[in-house]
């Protein structure tokens, strides 16, 4: 059978970086090898190896060892879809949204709300108000859910994955999974990023023996996968939500998905924290790549983390007026004060499109001029095809924002 990659269809990776190899729990010296134990599901004597790969068996993959066969299905039922309603802009323009109050709803899935969208990414907000209801898997997405407020547990057939605050936590595609939040007077509060390509490193982090390189903005120190196997060999019946683009559906399992006992691979789901990001600063201005944190087919994610400003005596401390070439530039507002922007809070969005520029806001070149640091956290989603606002998106936009630079 043909490797996906050779067969001419569908995004290249070629120099795309995937998670270290982490081995957990219990695994047999050699794949696809029997696995014994005793007795074993109907006294077969072993536990039921699945591969679990990417973009079919050509990139990087686990294997998991479950209690039961992974595959003993009792239902299968259609539930609804999830359509994400964009919207056509009749003008080319900058948009401003404020989201820290958009109401509370739902669970950590269900209470997703799309705001911009495009064929390689959608961009969700979630303040959920409910415990996860049912077991969740995307079967054609990566997510990368940037934890803005809140802290608790991702559980997945993986292990068991904490998370708190500014985690990113990027779950791979078919990993069944659910989110609980540990009790808080803070409401929890989430950015998804969802991308049907795979998520993985920018290539020149990495050196030619895998390892990031030491200028790299992290290290393998920062990412963290699940340490322990979770073995719930339970025989009940187990819903699942599977969701492959816009269509749900639900899965009703003989037994409980999260009975792995070990695996290993490049492929689980991890956390890697914002304020673990190194930033890399100059004496001026440092452009925008030097922010990635993540590579995908179609877009890239950037941390602006606190830093150290500018040092030359000349320079100026804020980012030079662009126009966003050939790229659409989404800023999702986390914490402290933005120095290049006015008007802009915690959860606010701004959408830079292509081909006309911003920049810093009038008053903002003076105001950096004496300062030494920023405290700015922010998240940067650039498109390189243009992003459209959602229906729901388009009810929180600033229709003056574009005029905001004029005085
Ligand atoms: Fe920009």
């Amino acid at each position: 059978m043909p490797d996906a990659a050779d067969v001419g269809h569908g995004p290249t990776y070629e120099n795309h970086t995937m998670p270290r190899y982490l081995a957990v729990g219990d695994i047999p010296k050699k794949r696809h090898t029997a696995h014994r134990v005793t007795p074993g599901y109907k006294n077969e004597g072993i536990y039921y190896e699945e591969v679990v790969s990417t973009h079919g068996f050509s990139r990087a993959y686990s294997i998991v060892y479950h209690v039961k066969p992974p595959t003993r299905v009792k239902k299968v039922e259609p539930a609804g879809a999830w359509p994400v309603e964009r919207v056509e802009q009749s003008a080319l323009r900058h948009h401003h949204l404020k989201t820290g109050t958009i109401p509370a709803k739902g669970d950590p899935v269900t209470g997703r709300v799309p705001m911009f969208t495009n064929a390689d990414v959608i961009l969700w907000r979630c303040r959920p108000s409910e415990p996860q209801a049912e077991l969740f898997r995307n079967a054609t997405a990566d997510e990368i859910i940037f934890v803005h407020r809140g802290s608790g547990l991702l559980t997945t057939h993986f292990g068991v994955l904490p998370f708190r605050p500014f985690d990113y936590v990027v779950i791979p595609r078919c990993t069944t999974y659910r989110i609980d939040f540990a009790n808080s007077p803070t409401p929890p509060d989430l950015l998804v990023i969802e991308s049907p390509g795979l998520v993985g490193f920018p290539p020149r982090y990495v050196n030619a023996d895998g390892q990031f390189r030491l200028g790299a903005p992290y290290c393998e120190r920062d990412f963290h996968g699940p340490t322990e196997p979770l073995v719930i060999d339970e025989e009940q019946d187990t819903t699942v939500v599977i969701k492959d683009g816009d269509r749900l559906t639900r899965y009703t399992l003989a037994s409980h998905p999260f009975d792995v006992v070990g695996w290993d691979g490049f492929v689980y789901p991890f956390t890697f924290n914002a304020d673990d990001f190194e930033p890399i600063t100059g004496t001026i201005h440092q452009p925008p790549p030097i922010h990635q944190t993540f590579d995908a087919p179609g877009f890239v994610v950037c941390t602006f983390a606190p830093r150290m400003l500018d040092t030359h005596p000349d320079a100026i401390k804020v980012p030079y007026a662009h126009s966003n070439v050939e790229s659409d530039e989404v800023l999702y507002y986390v914490r402290g004060k933005f120095g290049s922007r006015r008007g802009v809070e915690e959860s606010s969005f701004t959408l830079h499109p292509h081909g006309i520029p911003h920049g810093p806001h009038p008053g903002t070149i003076a105001a950096s001029k004496e300062m030494t640091r920023t405290d700015e956290l922010a998240v940067m989603v650039d498109t390189f095809r243009p992003l459209y606002l959602t229906k729901q998106a388009m009810t929180l936009d600033d229709a003056n924002y574009p005029m905001s630079w004029l005085e």
